[in-house]
């Protein structure tokens, strides 16, 4: 029987092993460039290196592992299915696992309301088979997608996303795909801010659709995160959300709520969309839903599951190891709730990281909601644009994420021009990890602002 070449530590250094990623790798390779260390091992929010180096993870496989990595129950589901004699694969035929797992997550949700459906393993495998839902259930074949979003990588749910650098390189992405403005409190797109922006976008949405002069034909879906991730932490306001929802429902577009990152207690609640009150027609899931494996479900309300058998396929939608993992997940985020540690530490990080901003002049803004937070760097030399907002500094943003590195933080930035440093620890984090993480983070800036600013 051959054995699994589990690295014990300090065989090799990090940079043996990068090396080598480098040579046999392809060039698309991304966290390494910023993130430069082999693993080893990990546990809880602590990761160590092949070098024996431990670090505080706060990027959690970018917002994946809710329960950290490797938690015991995670881990007795994945030996319990081991030892039960259960096929690992099984397309989407049913086993009692998967029934059970249904169940669970279906108790999410509004009771009798919605079903699910399993798809290919990844958030964007998620997104585009929602996107194929709406155009089947409407017959129609635009969509309307916002400013700043993500969706994935894919051809579909590529053309969904906001991130131009990544859509600039490949051509003849979906077409009929229509891009709204979307709230930011730091930068209002329409250039107004406060209150008075976020009244401008909620009309000019509810316009834009009514309007027969528009010049844009009847969309199949909106789609949306409720606390958009990648492009920088940016929470919808309720009054918006509320008002496209109102919108969509009056005139048959199907709302879709991409909970890829969002979801799963990590906002402080269940889904994000729920700050909002509102219930969507279709919601994606995967990330934290697979409890540390690759899974991705779709929620559907029960009137919009157009499909014809077998419309939508794919050959990885039975992992039963996903399901036993999330379904462990699903039960201790209940079980101790999750949605309030995440809200309650939240709230603490925010807080310190706010009276940092007052130490800090290149920490332009602080946001976010329970533990998806965003810290916006700015040159704070340079002159406010017309609504206060200094503009993006990321390279200095960049300086911030090599320094908590070598601090042993990892974290990962997003937003225009990367320049907003972002927290995705995971939702198990301790109060005195949460201090910890403060710690590391306020040397870093110090650090970053030495190499890059004196
Ligand atoms: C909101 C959102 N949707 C979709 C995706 C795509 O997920 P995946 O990378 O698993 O394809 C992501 C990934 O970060 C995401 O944050």
């Amino acid at each position: 029987m051959t054995n699994t070449p589990v690295n014990p530590i300090n065989q090799a250094t990090n940079e043996y092993y990068l090396t080598r990623q480098n040579e046999m790798e392809s060039n698309v390779r991304s966290y390494p460039r910023k993130l430069p260390l082999a693993i080893a091992k990990a546990q809880g929010c602590w990761v160590t290196d092949v070098e024996g180096n431990e670090y505080l993870d706060c990027l959690a496989g970018a917002g994946t592992l809710a329960l950290g990595h490797n938690h015991p129950d995670v881990i007795k589901a994945i030996q319990d299915v081991l030892a039960s004699g259960l096929p690992l694969h099984t397309l989407d035929l049913t086993t009692p696992l998967k029934d059970a797992f249904t169940e669970e997550l279906l108790s999410f949700f509004p009771k009798g309301e919605y079903r699910l459906q399993f798809c290919g393993p990844s958030g964007a495998d998620g997104t585009e088979a929602a996107i194929k839902l709406a155009k089947t259930y409407t017959g129609r074949g635009n969509v309307i997608s916002f400013s700043g979003g993500y969706h994935g990588m894919t051809h579909g749910s590529l053309s969904m996303t906001g991130n131009l650098n990544a859509k600039n390189a490949v051509q003849n992405l979906m077409a009929g795909v229509q891009f709204m403005p979307y709230p930011h409190e730091y930068r209002c797109p329409l250039g107004i801010g406060g209150e008075a922006g976020v009244d401008a976008l909620t009309y000019y949405f509810e316009n834009f659709i009514e309007d027969v002069e528009s010049g844009v034909v009847k969309p199949a879906a909106v789609i949306l995160e409720a606390i958009q991730g990648e492009g920088g932490v940016v929470t919808a306001p309720v009054k918006w959300l509320q008002k496209i929802r109102e919108v969509t429902k009056k005139h048959g577009i199907v709302l879709i709520l991409d909970e890829v990152q969002a979801g799963f207690c990590r906002s402080g609640k269940m889904f994000a969309f729920e700050h909002a009150g509102i219930e969507p027609d279709v919601v994606v899931m995967s990330k934290a839903v697979g409890g540390s494996l690759p899974l991705a479900v779709l929620a559907i309300k029960k009137e919009f599951d157009a499909w014809q058998p077998a419309g939508h396929t794919g050959t990885f939608r039975g992992n039963q190891l996903a399901m036993a993992t999330g379904y462990a997940s699903l039960k201790v985020m209940k079980e101790q709730n999750l949605a309030q540690n995440a809200q309650q530490r939240g709230d603490f990080l925010q807080a310190e990281l706010k009276k940092l901003a007052q130490q800090f002049g290149c920490i332009g803004n602080v946001r976010g909601k329970g533990l998806m937070i965003g810290i916006e760097i700015v040159d704070e030399r340079q002159p406010q644009d017309r609504i206060g907002a200094y503009p993006a500094d990321g390279v200095l943003a960049a300086e911030i994420q090599k320094a908590c590195f070598k601090h042993k933080l990892l974290l990962e930035r997003g937003g225009r021009g990367g320049n907003v440093v972002r927290i995705l620890c995971p939702l198990i984090i301790t109060q005195s990890e949460c201090e910890e993480m403060i710690k590391r983070f306020t040397q870093a800036v110090q650090d970053a602002l030495k190499a890059t600013r004196s």
